[in-house]
């Protein structure tokens, strides 16, 4: 390849870069206690009741992940420990959080954003990710507003939060490993309570949970 063209294709990528657009997560926590919101790509911050933090990710990365930790306590630089959602003692995550943890998904893929909330590792806050008004026309937010802390069958307690059958048993039946699980006592609980979600069991179906590239989003504790 001549070295004009391979310039060309490079400027050709730089133009698609700054073309595309980023997208910011309006980060609330509406629960009347504090939430530590933890992001990968983001790091992570302490949100007081009705506190906002609003991350921009960077448009090269086309995948991100939010989730509440509850009970921290950290020092001046930023190490400690969570009940919930610990990222290896980090206030500012740079790894994912230990189960349990309710968690927002967000990827991007062919110009369509696709987002929810999952509780395939459990749950510790309830939670909900929507587009923002106007740039999603039809779009509904996923959500999961129930106390599955306090509903939580007993096998599944851990304190501060109700963990998902796969991290209990680690067995086939409990973690879906197989194309064709069958639904369980326990994958009915979360469903039941919290059908806006991402339960885990219909992988095989398209997410109702789409919006245009673009789009931003409001995530919620306590919704
Ligand atoms: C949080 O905001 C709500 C709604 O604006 C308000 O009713 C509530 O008093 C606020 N709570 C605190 C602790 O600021
Ligand atoms: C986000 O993008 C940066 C820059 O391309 C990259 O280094 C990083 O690994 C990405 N992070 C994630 C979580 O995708
Ligand atoms: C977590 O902290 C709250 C106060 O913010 C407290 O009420 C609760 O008991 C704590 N939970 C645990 C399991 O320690
Ligand atoms: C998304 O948020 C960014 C930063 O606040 C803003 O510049 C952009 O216009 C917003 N996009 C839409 C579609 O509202």
């Amino acid at each position: 390849m001549g070295s004009s063209t391979f310039l060309s294709i490079l400027f050709f990528h730089f133009l698609l870069l700054t073309l595309s657009h980023a997208t910011t997560f309006d980060i609330v926590n509406r629960c009347p206690y504090t939430v530590w919101a933890a992001a990968i790509p983001g790091g992570g911050r302490q949100l007081d009741t009705n506190q906002t933090w609003s991350l921009t990710i960077n448009p090269r990365n086309t995948s991100a992940r939010i989730w509440p930790r509850t009970n921290c306590s950290f020092d001046s630089s930023g190490h400690g420990h969570c009940l919930t959602g610990d990222c290896s003692g980090l206030l500012a995550c740079q790894a994912y959080g230990s189960p349990p943890d309710t968690i927002a998904e967000y990827a991007t893929f062919q110009n369509k954003d696709f987002f929810d909330i999952s509780v395939v590792d459990g749950f510790n806050v309830p939670m909900e990710i929507g587009p923002d008004t106007g740039s999603c026309p039809g779009g509904r937010p996923s959500r999961c507003s129930a106390d599955l802390v306090e509903l939580c069958p007993k096998e599944l307690k851990v304190p501060g939060g109700c963990n998902s059958p796969c991290n209990v048993f680690k067995t086939n039946e409990y973690c879906c490993d197989n194309e064709r699980c069958t639904p369980n006592e326990y994958s009915n609980f979360f469903r039941r309570n919290c059908p806006d979600t991402y339960s885990g069991l219909n992988n095989n179906q398209p997410s109702p949970f789409t919006c245009p590239h673009g789009t931003n989003y409001t995530v919620v504790f306590c919704p």
